[in-house]
């Protein structure tokens, strides 16, 4: 494992009060473009576009239920077998290639909504006889129905995420696929810290808008104190100053990662974010061995112009469920996602436009000092791109039927319904704490 150390040693140096706007960033900044950006080859990272990825949490995935997604296009199902144990597979019955929209368990066996195709937790068709005559079998069995198995991706559930390794080729045998990383690497223990000490907070978002461009969004420490200043509940966040930081960045085979300490050394690391590839964006508020809170996203390349994120909000406070519950934290943390990610929801959804025009490019844009950890990221994304080609496995065209497209996204923003119901329930909630003690005084009066 290679491993190299930049430390820019400059920071933003806009003072207190001033008023932030993009080109006083660019004059406040010290850093020339492309200064300090490493002369090492960029595709370091030994992980591509294909692998591991989490695509939902394990505790919502209930026995008897499908739940339907796509990768770069691909549709897909997750579901638990007989044995509970969670399976990825292609939406696509391997007798006449109908979808399991509407299909049904028997006994822990997923059933085709077709012709009631049962299949095992292996993915072999346990009831032949629904899809061809007992003769044709008793007869043909070699050549035709033993052929029909579903096709799968391996699937892992490990500290409440359900992971698929995807490689945009579903097989027949789990058995053939070559695993070429463990996803020991990816998961968040193995990047300092023990979710086991933690209590976390989890919200889905769905965005209409390119999958890449989010996590650059999720690796961008600037936007914050402009897009998020009168969100984000920290007094350093705001949008009436920047706060003096010097930035190292570390790139191994496994991750990128971008620590932001205080200017002023007595108030120690003020961010650090880690980039994992394929999908998975750490930052931790502080250092990561003392960080008070640590966010955990994961991106989920849905379709064209269409991504999940699951956001995971770990904290070391708070972690008594009475009390959480009592102040209704939970609703509280979830209205300030769903706002954060609203704010950036526009800005992402026309700067894909943007870089669908081809607008943007190099001479264009200018990445500056500050975004060293964008630019390593989009050369690996270009690598990663180039090598892997994910978007060109399950190509659509303006001919394609777009049934799976159409459904409406489930999440906020681009679902504003579920942050309604979120605003609502806390009304209501405030309105139970403040009448019931109330009501208790007054009977005992
Ligand atoms: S298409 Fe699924 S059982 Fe026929
Ligand atoms: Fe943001």
């Amino acid at each position: 494992m290679t491993s190299e150390t930049l430390n820019s040693g400059k920071s933003l140096n806009l003072s207190s009060g001033s008023n932030v706007t993009s080109s006083s960033l660019s004059q406040g900044t010290n850093l020339k473009a492309g200064e300090h950006i490493s002369k090492q080859p960029a595709d370091q990272l030994s992980s591509g576009l294909l692998g591991w990825y989490a695509v939902r949490n394990s505790c919502g995935l209930k026995n008897e239920e499908l739940y339907f997604f796509s990768m770069f296009n691909e549709p897909l199902v997750l579901y638990r077998d007989k044995n509970s144990r969670p399976r990825c597979i292609k939406d696509l019955c391997p007798h006449r290639g109908a979808s399991f929209q509407g299909g049904q368990f028997n006994s822990g066996e997923i059933v085709c909504p077709y012709h009631g195709g049962r299949f095992s937790s292996e993915g072999n068709c346990t009831n032949l006889d629904r899809i061809t005559c007992q003769h044709i079998i008793d007869s043909n069995y070699n050549n035709y129905a033993k052929k029909i198995h579903l096709y799968q991706y391996p699937c892992v559930e490990k500290d409440g995420y359900i992971y698929i390794y995807y490689t945009g080729k579903a097989k027949t045998n789990l058995n053939e696929f070559d695993l070429k990383e463990s996803l020991d690497d990816s998961i968040p223990d193995s990047y300092g810290f023990r979710t086991s000490e933690y209590a976390y907070e989890e919200v889905y978002v769905d965005f209409k808008c390119d999958w890449a461009r989010i996590i650059e969004n999720h690796l961008d420490i600037l936007h914050i104190f402009w897009i998020h200043g009168e969100t984000i509940p920290d007094k350093d966040v705001n949008r009436q100053v920047i706060t003096s930081f010097n930035q190292d960045i570390t790139r191994d085979s496994r991750h990128i990662e971008s620590k932001y300490n205080h200017k002023d050394k007595s108030k120690g690391e003020f961010i650090t974010l880690k980039f994992i590839p394929p999908g998975r964006v750490l930052i931790y508020k502080g250092s990561p061995e003392t960080a008070r809170y640590i966010q955990v996203l994961d991106h989920i390349p849905l379709a064209n112009n269409r991504a999940r994120v699951i956001v995971r909000h770990y904290r070391k406070f708070l972690k008594n469920k009475f009390i959480t519950k009592l102040f209704i934290f939970k609703l509280l943390q979830h209205r300030i996602f769903y706002k954060i990610f609203s704010e950036d929801y526009l800005v992402l959804k026309t700067q894909t436009f943007n870089q669908q025009m081809g607008y943007i490019k190099k001479d264009n844009i200018k990445l500056l000092g500050e975004d060293k950890m964008i630019q390593y990221y989009w050369d690996w994304y270009q690598n990663a791109l180039n090598k892997d080609k994910p978007w060109e496995l399950h190509q659509t065209n303006s001919q394609t039927n777009s049934v799976h497209f159409d459904t409406p996204m489930l999440y906020p923003p681009e679902n504003p319904e579920l942050a309604k119901n979120n605003e609502r329930n806390i009304v209501i909630q405030i309105l139970i704490r403040i009448l019931v003690p109330i009501g208790i005084v007054m009977l005992i009066i």
